[in-house]
């Protein structure tokens, strides 16, 4: 353990930090999420980094307070923890107890309500085992249903003043299905690394299949809030119906497209160049 210190992170230090395991300073994900975290301080917004004197930056965790957190929850006076991860080789040594332990004791300090998390057993996010042994109970959760969302979110809260509200999600979908109801539209945050490259990789592979993405970057709190899933950072929706509510490589894309061309029976639009979604190969003339 002495090996380990966390490192609250501000403007003027997290230049040369990590994030995610990813230290490669050049990379678009990481330039942009460096950018992100300096805008959010003012916000409140704790990133603290768990590094090691041998290995470096080996994990962090980044929270926000209900008001400005990016996860469509409504969690006024509790900080909501947006990630917690520890690099591979160095989990279940505590690390990851240890940086929650350190989220609760400014919550403490701060007497703040509790502290809340989405967690989910599918990637890029944590799953609920640790919160639940460090105390969390779970007061709300969204049912995997589609292919877009098969993974259920829930929502754990540990209390620090028993009489406050639950926390609950405010997933609401009916807006954005009704604004982007045409065509392909990939909305994205800088707050994830990995949101650019998946971006990037979606936006190619949609292109092959004759479409025009429509990227949006999604540039508050309040709009991250907004998106149709409790990811909250990333969604596609393509003609008013979520397609992926978390960043997803180009295969996955280009299958997830494949069947909903077999559901719709459909690969007709008008903004698309002739080319056929089933296959992905140039229709015969
Ligand atoms: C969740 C995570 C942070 C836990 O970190 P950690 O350092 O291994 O956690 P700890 O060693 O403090 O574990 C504490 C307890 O949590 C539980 N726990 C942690 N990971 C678990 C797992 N994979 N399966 C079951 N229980 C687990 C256990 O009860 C563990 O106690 P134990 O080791 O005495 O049984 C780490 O597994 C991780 O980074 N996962 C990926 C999260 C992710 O994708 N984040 C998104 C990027 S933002």
């Amino acid at each position: 353990m002495s090996d380990y210190r966390i490192i609250n992170t501000n403007a003027d230090n997290i230049g040369g930090c990590s994030h995610c395991g990813n230290k490669n300073t050049n990379n678009l994900g990481h330039r942009r999420k460096t950018n992100w975290l300096r805008e959010r301080y003012a916000e409140g917004l704790r990133y603290k980094v768990l590094r090691s004197k041998k290995f470096g930056d080996v994990g962090m965790i980044e929270y926000a307070l209900g008001n400005h957190a990016w996860r469509p929850v409504e969690a006024d006076g509790y900080p909501v923890i947006h990630c917690l991860w520890v690099l591979g080789k160095h989990k279940r040594k505590g690390l990851g107890s240890l940086l929650l332990q350190s989220c609760l004791d400014d919550a403490r300090k701060s007497k703040c309500r509790g502290v809340a998390v989405v967690t989910s057993s599918d990637s890029l996010m944590a799953g609920s085992d640790l919160f639940l042994k460090a105390g969390f109970v779970s007061v709300d959760r969204t049912i995997g249903s589609s292919e877009a969302s098969a993974a259920p979110y829930e929502l754990l809260v540990k209390k620090l003043k028993k009489a406050a509200p639950d926390p609950r999600f405010i997933v609401e979908a009916g807006r954005l299905f009704k604004r982007y109801r045409k065509g392909l539209t990939i909305l994205a945050a800088d707050q994830c690394p990995y949101v650019a490259k998946s971006v990037e990789r979606i936006a190619d592979a949609s292109r092959t299949l004759g479409l025009v993405p429509k990227v949006v970057r999604v540039g508050s709190a309040n709009a991250s809030r907004e998106l149709p899933t409790p990811y909250g950072v990333f969604s596609i929706i393509y003609d008013g119906k979520l397609i992926a509510h978390r960043p997803i490589s180009a295969t996955r894309f280009r299958t997830i497209m494949r069947r909903n061309a077999e559901q719709t029976g459909s690969t007709e639009r008008r903004d698309r160049v002739p080319v056929d979604i089933r296959t992905s190969l140039p229709r015969r003339r």
